[in-house]
């Protein structure tokens, strides 16, 4: 049977390749853009804290005694280079990329959420602050897209009625 230390060890690995691939989701996003200047911005930004992340789960992977050299990764980079693909053949690719950005946002929020309760209870108050945290700065990222979603929906309506270049 796990310890709680193990499972506490699995879901900051789990954490770890979720951030992974939202780098590489985050990544391909903000190379597209071209028309939502603020979006991307607010992504690179985005994509600064979450390499950011990445870097201090290591330390409470490592801290908790666990081997981080062997951390997969790939499987989810793999499998968020084909979301991105996919929603890069959306011809409104905007508003794609932006409902799959404040649903991934969520998928985070309740990773940590869960991760803080079991460093809680494995005493490792340490890794619960560091998920506290992250926490923040993830929920901020899905406000400032629930509030820009409605602006970015109305200028992608625009273009199109427009008929200049919409989707990205
Ligand atoms: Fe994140």
């Amino acid at each position: 049977m796990a310890t709680g230390n193990d499972r506490l060890i699995q879901w900051l690995r789990d954490a770890h390749a979720m951030e992974k691939q939202a780098e590489t989701m985050l990544e391909a996003q903000a190379s597209r853009l071209e028309h939502y200047p603020e979006l991307r911005q607010r992504i690179r930004e985005h994509i600064s804290e979450t390499q950011n992340q990445a870097r201090r789960l290591e330390t409470c992977i490592e801290r908790l005694g666990a081997d981080t050299s062997t951390m997969k990764d790939a499987a989810g980079k793999m499998s968020a280079m084909m979301q991105g693909l996919g929603g890069a053949l959306a011809d409104d690719e905007i508003i794609k990329g932006s409902m799959a950005g404040y649903t991934f946002e969520h998928f985070e929020i309740s990773a940590y959420t869960t991760l803080i309760a079991a460093a809680e209870e494995a005493g490792d108050q340490q890794t619960a602050s560091v998920c506290r945290e992250i926490l923040r700065e993830e929920k901020a990222m899905a406000d400032w897209i629930e509030h820009h979603l409605p602006a970015v929906t109305k200028q992608y309506l625009e273009r199109e009625e427009l008929g200049g270049p919409a989707k990205r």
